[in-house]
């Protein structure tokens, strides 16, 4: 599946919303575009030659840049396409909302898979922090028992925000992440798989269809993502069960997964948070199983000190409230703090399935013990 997959509770419009949405994506574009490369082109003619010492890091430029006209206009332009996009897309989820919840009480109704939702559970305060890239009411928008906003507005401004980056809408991080683990670990039969931070389960159905004979779980916070997820999944005939969980205490058995994914959850994550994910993936695992991690490719080693300034906007300007956490973070070394062997603990920019960027994975794996490996 990819951003191009249609499913019947994806909010329908006019030709009005539809002119509308265009225009965002034409705004995202341009900045993408014209404006980043005359950004680009002021900081390497005007900003970097003046600076007393070549820049190790984004603050060695940041007064200089935050200076320039088309800094200014490139910034302004940003925040606005993204204010826009969430304006338009909330108008037409509001509009077609009705006949979304009836579509999804009807294809959930009997549907394989299922939802588990924890009333109870206390989200970690950072999950609080912002209303993540701008979304009105961010992750955990829950305006009444059934509600579905949440979910919905992620798929369709994750669309949209993504198209305007550039990525294709054949896109899919899980069909990549399946194309790692086929090239990487060709023997894995997985009769378990978790899929971490789910959000609306745009990459969990992908594990079914890949995986038909495995059993697929998916866990997020956000209520009204997973009940969007369960629904979507239904549309889509795909047996997902999503749980109403934090990661870093999943309530599953110890050892009862062969692969755990995570798609884009560790940047939506405080650091003080993330080694007690990366711990629960290693209890959870059994032996001979795999974690995967992919998310954005902005760790800090990797980037000129330029490009970690125009990567720490989305901290500044986007709401991305976990952004430089996930930038300096150290995701093998974490691992192997949980107790995966070192030789089992990579990272990796894998080039992305449609379009100009690469994901980020960060990869370990458990040893097989003899029983386990001759029953494969
Ligand atoms: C960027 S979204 C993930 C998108 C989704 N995996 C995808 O690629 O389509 C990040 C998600 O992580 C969830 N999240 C953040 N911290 C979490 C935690 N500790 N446990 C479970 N989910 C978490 C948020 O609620 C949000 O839905």
């Amino acid at each position: 599946m990819s951003r191009a997959t249609r499913h019947q509770l994806q909010p329908q419009t006019d030709h009005d919303g539809l002119s509308r949405q265009l225009a965002v994506l034409a705004c995202k574009q341009a900045i993408r575009g014209s404006l980043e490369q005359q950004l680009t082109r002021d900081y390497e003619q005007r900003v970097r030659p003046a600076l007393a010492k070549e820049p190790d890091c984004a603050a060695d430029m940041e007064h200089e840049v935050r200076a320039l006209n088309s800094y200014k206009l490139w910034s302004c332009a940003n925040r606005a396409s993204q204010n826009r996009m969430w304006q338009v897309l909330a108008e037409q989820i509001d509009n077609d909302y009705d006949r979304i919840t009836q579509v999804a009480d009807e294809v959930s109704a009997n549907a394989p898979g299922s939802l588990d939702l924890d009333e109870t559970l206390q989200a970690p305060d950072y999950q609080f922090a912002a209303n993540i890239h701008g979304q009105p009411g961010g992750y955990m928008l829950n305006r009444a028992e059934h509600d579905l906003a949440a979910g919905i507005l992620y798929e369709a401004g994750g669309n949209l925000f993504a198209l305007g980056q550039g990525i294709g809408k054949t896109d899919s991080k899980a069909q990549r992440v399946l194309q790692y683990v086929a090239e990487q670990h060709p023997d894995l039969k997985p009769r378990r798989i978790l899929d971490l931070g789910c959000s609306a389960g745009g990459q969990s159905t992908d594990y079914p269809a890949a995986f038909p004979d495995a059993e697929v779980h998916a866990v997020d916070l956000a209520p009204a993502m997973l009940r969007f997820a369960r629904a979507r999944a239904a549309a889509l005939g795909s047996p997902v069960h999503f749980r109403q969980a934090d990661a870093a205490s999943t309530g599953f058995d110890a050892g009862s997964f062969d692969l755990i994914v995570s798609h884009n959850l560790f940047h939506e994550t405080a650091a003080e948070h993330m080694p007690a994910i990366i711990q629960e993936c290693h209890r959870l695992l059994a032996p001979g199983g795999v974690c995967i991690h992919q998310d954005v490719p902005i760790q800090l080693d990797r980037l000129e000190p330029f490009a970690q300034f125009i990567s720490a906007w989305q901290h500044d300007n986007n709401d991305e409230a976990h952004w430089l956490d996930f930038a300096a973070a150290d995701l093998p070394a974490m691992l192997v703090e949980a107790g995966f062997p070192a030789d089992s603990v990579s990272s990796d920019y894998l080039q992305a399935v449609d379009g100009p960027i690469p994901w980020y994975v960060a990869v370990a794996s458990k040893p097989a013990d003899k029983a386990t490996s001759s029953a494969r």
